[in-house]
């Protein structure tokens, strides 16, 4: 379990108020750190994602960690969907916001705050689910894999996006290198908070392996588990069928 890899380790609160207020800080450049970090590779994992849930055709789509709503939009354009996006942090909800008022999908989507582990929806509500680097920060990822099960409907699809370590020399040393090192120095100097990018990778490491995350899917009810990696290895991408 991950649960101790925490943003502020000096802090008394616990992991979800904690990364709550690491978006919060960061919301305001994390949209311009994202592609620029990820040399905008982010972009085009997020169209994996989507292409992925074409096969199913959803009609609606709960996209949890929705954060400034990039997969939400992408999703209802590409999709055709509904799409609903929760957050537990305000400021990054409020950029969502803003960048919905210029989108021309504006209404097929609907932010809000809410915890992916107490979800405000009731049983069997959707067609389809998106988490795109949002597990990884949950204070319990079985809790919160249990709950979007519980809101799917049934054979309804999740797909998850995670970070993960490149499996493979010379990329994984390269990788391990950027992530350390330069990355938490780029991060801490544009978003002014000096844990939430040193964060990041420790949250990365101590994510389970895609074998035991696979697992984990199915021991919360989710079946035909499915595993991919992206770019190397330094993404994977995850799909499940509510059982
Ligand atoms: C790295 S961002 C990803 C945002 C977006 N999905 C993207 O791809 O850019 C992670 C987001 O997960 C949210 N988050 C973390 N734990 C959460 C939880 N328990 N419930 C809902 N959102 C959560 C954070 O507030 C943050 O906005």
């Amino acid at each position: 379990m991950m649960s101790e890899v925490l943003p502020y380790h000096d802090l008394p609160d616990g992991k979800r108020k904690q990364v709550e207020q690491m978006f919060n800080n960061i919301a305001h450049r994390y949209d311009f750190l994202n592609h620029f970090l990820s040399m905008g590779i982010d972009k085009r994992w997020r169209k994996k994602v989507i292409s992925e849930l074409k096969k199913k055709q959803p009609a609606n789509i709960l996209d949890v960690a929705t954060g400034t709503g990039d997969l939400a939009f992408a999703s209802a354009k590409q999709l055709n969907a509904e799409v609903t996006g929760v957050d537990i942090a305000a400021n990054m909800l409020s950029i969502a916001e803003e960048k919905k008022k210029k989108s021309l999908q504006a209404g097929k989507i609907k932010f809000l705050q809410a915890d992916a582990l107490s979800l405000p929806f009731t049983d069997g509500s959707f067609d389809a689910c998106t988490i795109a680097f949002g597990v990884r920060n949950f204070e319990n990822i079985e809790a919160g894999l249990k709950e979007i099960n519980r809101v799917l409907k049934k054979n309804g699809v999740i797909a998850v996006l995670e970070f993960s370590t490149p499996p493979q020399f010379p990329v994984k040393q390269f990788y391990l290198f950027y992530f350390r090192y330069v990355l938490p120095a780029i991060g801490r100097f544009f978003s002014r908070d000096k844990r939430a990018y040193q964060y990041l990778p420790e949250s990365v490491y101590a994510f389970p392996s895609p074998e035991n995350f696979c697992g984990i899917l199915h021991s919360c009810g989710f079946t035909k588990t499915w595993h991919r990696y992206l770019t190397f290895g330094i993404a994977s991408l995850y799909t499940a069928h509510k059982n």
